[in-house]
């Protein structure tokens, strides 16, 4: 069944992955089977996405729910889900307005825009330059990979958007060099995940806020892998006690159904996007904002933020010990369940392969970064479990 399956896609699907060798057929909790009945434990939550593990109970239950009643309206009209959703996000957010996109880089391509319009209404025009992070990552589109931070994603498609300039993530001077008279806004992951998890310094985050409000610039965090929980708060930033003029969420927000959004503080939502400068047709729409809304519900209901603070010190501590351990291991770096171990002497993809033999799934980020991204409701026996299959790959 699986070469069968494989086999297929390889002749059908247009080859922009290299996928593994594994066809994965349901989840259960925080593991996955695939379709020859192996279980796998689930440390990659389908790129940071899956916070709540599979079929958590209630979430399948409220999009079944919602599915009977009405999946799509388009953005003309409103509609119940997309009004509950929103008023949750702004809620755990305490952002202004809320703009809710189909994806992670679409919400990117929002924000953009809503930045360049807020210079453009004080500005007419003479501010757009956006300044973005070395090694970043925002996404695939013309306008967000014209702010994401590796040559190699860029180059095959330039030009790009203009007008972006790249500084180094996490020192000020670099982007202080950066910012001229025609700069409009600052674009930063809180951590950044593609690019080798690296969470920001708060000096950095504090610097970068403090130049954004002295010159006026829109300050775009990137919550799209970080938020909805990663890192013990809903938002990353949080952490920090610095607050964006937007953020962008998306991934978990959801819980698997394709959902984004940006958000916008009351500055920005007053000057920046009017009646027709942005729309989608399928953005927000009913079924994707039932389970936003359902997955705010259960984060409350059942403590999910709290619970990721709480076992935050045990993964740490196990991954830690296995860096003592192995000295293929050179580094632990992250914040919450968002976590990495730099792998030094082997690459970091033989590591990932060998855990997938060993029924876990971890992936990678960066050229050396194990990443682990875990649903947000594993347990101290899952950490175990993970450690203890993890030791077999590093030995
Ligand atoms: C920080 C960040 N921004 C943007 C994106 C793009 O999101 P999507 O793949 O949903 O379009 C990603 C995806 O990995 C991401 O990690």
């Amino acid at each position: 069944m699986n070469k069968i399956v494989m086999d297929a896609a390889e002749e059908t699907l247009l080859h922009t992955y290299n996928r593994f060798p594994v066809v994965l057929d349901k989840g259960d909790g925080v593991y996955l089977y695939d379709t020859e009945g192996k279980k796998y434990l689930d440390f990659a939550a389908g790129i940071a996405v899956c916070g709540l593990g599979y079929h958590y109970p209630g979430y399948d239950e409220a999009l079944k729910e919602q599915v009977d009643k009405l999946l799509h309206t388009s953005n003309l009209y409103y509609h119940a889900p997309m009004v509950e959703a929103g008023k949750k996000l702004l809620s755990a957010s305490k952002m202004s307005r809320v703009f809710f996109t189909n994806s992670g880089t679409e919400a990117i391509e929002g924000a953009l825009k809503a930045a360049r319009k807020y210079a453009y209404e004080k500005t007419g025009g003479s501010r757009y330059e956006i300044i973005a992070m070395n090694q970043s990552f925002h996404g695939r589109s013309m306008g967000a990979l014209s702010v994401t931070g590796t040559a190699h994603y860029r180059e095959p498609f330039e030009p790009l958007v203009g007008g972006v300039k790249f500084a180094d993530f996490n020192d000020l001077d670099s982007v202080k060099a950066q910012i001229t008279e025609k700069t409009c806004a600052v674009i930063l992951e809180t951590v950044q995940g593609e690019g080798g998890i690296y969470p920001a310094d708060p000096a950095f985050l504090k610097g970068v806020r403090k130049l954004c409000d002295e010159k006026d610039l829109v300050l775009i965090l990137d919550e799209i892998q970080c938020g909805m929980g990663r890192t013990g708060s809903y938002f990353a930033w949080q952490e920090y006690g610095v607050e964006p003029d937007i953020m962008t969420c998306a991934k978990a927000l959801g819980n698997g159904v394709p959902v984004g959004a940006f958000v916008l503080n009351e500055k920005l939502a007053k000057s920046s996007l009017a009646p027709g400068d942005h729309g989608t047709t399928y953005g927000g729409n009913p079924f994707v904002c039932a389970a936003v809304s359902k997955v705010f519900d259960l984060f409350e209901e059942n403590h999910i933020l709290e619970h990721v603070k709480e076992l935050t010190p045990y993964l740490e501590s196990a991954l830690d010990k296995l860096a003592e351990k192995y000295s293929c291991i050179a580094e632990r770096r992250g914040k919450g369940f968002m976590q990495g171990l730099v792998i030094k002497d082997r690459p970091v993809g033989e590591v990932v392969s060998k855990a997938l033999e060993e029924g876990l799934i971890v992936i990678s980020a960066g050229s050396d970064v194990l990443r682990l991204v875990p649903p947000l409701v594993i347990t101290r026996e899952h950490i175990d479990e993970m450690t203890e299959k993890l030791e077999k790959c590093l030995q």
